[in-house]
């Protein structure tokens, strides 16, 4: 989808659908209001009317999209009414659509074009590349998207904001939506790989080998039972300098967890292939701060393993040394993500970072907490934590913040390790993030738990779909696009 930047009458402007997004106070022209009854279109959140113009107006088909009361639109209400738009736009397959906006609102000109784009892009997004049978429907792309606006180079800027971001979370759905005999932690390696030569950033991938002998120990004990072996991965853009903050971006790759010797149930396993939902996050990231060459140091590091059972597992009871010298008591081997994380947190000090941010689908229990409608925040440093919120609240990504009170780093205390890898049930998001900050000395720290926002059964938004979300992509740039 090619998007265009005008100023002027959408009315006026020739194209298959004009969408028009409406909140309820919005005052449409009276060409527009003629052509259906009040009652049929009150510009309520997620309501839509399609107009047959006959003339009317140069459009032949004008798309009315609700947004609500109008004091309560922000950019997540055009994303989604911009990805509601697109589907129907697909539906009826117009190729070239224009979008304007009708009323008032304090959304600013470039954040409302990012948004629009963003829900355009990440609303149309379809996952086909195990389809053989496509329809028409399937394949059909629009080709014009034109953004009616107040100030040309505002939005543009907008427009290429939402278009890298957009890139960033594709690449991390499909990497996620892709199956895990497929995204093997090697695979994961290669797409680093790949990623770096596309950009210039410098990739490095460490096999089982350089493991063994590096001694990430939390790394090795995951991946041992499965033949698909494991990989650290470590990405760097930009340079260290005095001018820019250093950010270590950490992710947690399972390619997929069994649980290990502790299996999952069927119910349980069946999606986790999405357990390198983190580490998607990290690459999808850095795909959206290249393209917007942001002014930042910015390390990109993965723990991938695969976590299977087998003769050669780690079992329940084993002690694991980690790349930090601590010992880890293994009570139970689906506790797994910690494990790998440990080594990654732990190396990540060697950038002396002004803040470590890891991403993890770590725990069962923050869907018990938060359900669906935000990310669990942990965090060791309330600065950090603030700026997180704020990423979260402006990118539409929201997050909740948790505490991590010095009781709950007791809780995973061991008697015969230096930790344990889990406390029980109680708490079990807050004491899997006070098990993480073990290993980042005294590093501002912040955990994103993504277990219960990487992945959709039922999606929410328009903009997401079945399967994986690509979450913390947005919320990341918007952190680091102004970070201090
Ligand atoms: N990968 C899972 C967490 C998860 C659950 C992600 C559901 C996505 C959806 C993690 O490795 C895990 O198994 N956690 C256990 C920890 C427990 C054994 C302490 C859990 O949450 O049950
Ligand atoms: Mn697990
Ligand atoms: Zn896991």
């Amino acid at each position: 989808m090619r998007f265009n930047v005008k100023t002027g009458d959408v009315l006026k402007e020739q194209v298959d659908l004009a969408v028009v997004f409406a909140d309820e106070k919005a005052e449409l022209p009276e060409k527009l209001s003629e052509l259906f009854l009040a009652d049929d279109f009150s510009g309520k959140p997620k309501q839509t009317l399609l107009l047959y113009t006959r003339n009317a107006v140069l459009p032949s088909r004008v798309l009315l999209v609700g947004l609500g009361e109008s004091n309560e639109v922000t950019a997540d209400t055009f994303r989604n009414a911009a990805a509601i738009a697109i589907k129907e736009t697909i539906r009826l397959k117009a190729e070239r659509v224009s979008f304007a906006m009708f009323g008032e609102t304090d959304v600013d000109e470039p954040v409302l074009a990012q948004a629009i784009v963003e829900g355009a892009v990440l609303g149309s997004y379809r996952f086909l590349d195990y389809k053989t049978d496509l329809k028409e429907e399937d394949t059909f792309e629009v080709k014009e998207a034109i953004l009616i606006c107040k100030n040309i180079d505002e939005a543009e800027k907008g427009v290429s904001e939402g278009q890298a971001i957009s890139a960033g979370v594709i690449l991390a759905r499909n990497l996620v939506n892709k199956p895990a005999a497929e995204i093997t932690p090697a695979r994961i390696g290669d797409e680093a790989l790949t990623l770096g030569e596309r950009h210039g950033i410098k990739a490095t991938v460490l096999g089982l080998q350089e493991l063994k002998e590096q001694g990430f120990g939390g790394i090795i004990a995951v991946g041992k039972a499965s033949a698909n072996e494991p990989r650290f991965i470590i990405l760097e853009y930009g340079e260290p300098s005095e001018n820019v903050p250093t950010i270590a971006l950490v992710g947690k790759g399972i390619s997929f967890d069994s649980g290990g010797l502790d299996i999952k149930p069927a119910d349980g396993m069946v999606a986790m292939k999405c357990d390198m939902s983190g580490s998607a996050t990290v690459l999808g990231t850095m795909e959206a701060v290249a393209r917007l060459k942001l002014p930042i140091h910015l390390v990109g590091l993965i723990a991938s393993a695969e976590n299977m059972p087998g003769s050669n597992a780690t079992r329940p009871g084993d002690i694991v040394k980690s790349l930090s010298g601590k010992t880890m008591e293994i009570l139970n081997t689906d506790a797994e993500g910690r494990v790998v994380l440990a080594d990654a947190l732990y190396y990540a000090q060697r950038y002396n970072p002004d803040a470590i941010i890891d991403f993890a689908t770590l725990t069962g229990a923050i869907m018990i907490a938060l359900g669906q409608h935000a990310t669990g925040l942990m965090a060791t440093d309330q600065a950090l934590a603030e700026k997180i919120k704020a990423a979260g609240e402006k990118s539409g990504e929201r997050v909740w913040q948790l505490p991590m009170w010095p009781e709950y780093r007791e809780m995973v205390k061991s008697d015969v390790a230096d930790v344990k890898n889990t406390a029980g049930r109680a708490g079990g998001s807050i004491t899997a993030a006070a098990f993480l900050a073990a290993f980042v000395g005294d590093f501002p720290f912040a955990h994103l738990d993504i277990a219960a926002t990487a992945w959709m059964e039922n999606p929410i938004k328009a903009y997401h779909h079945k399967g994986a979300t690509g979450v913390g992509v947005r919320m990341m740039v918007e952190l680091l696009k102004e970070y201090r």
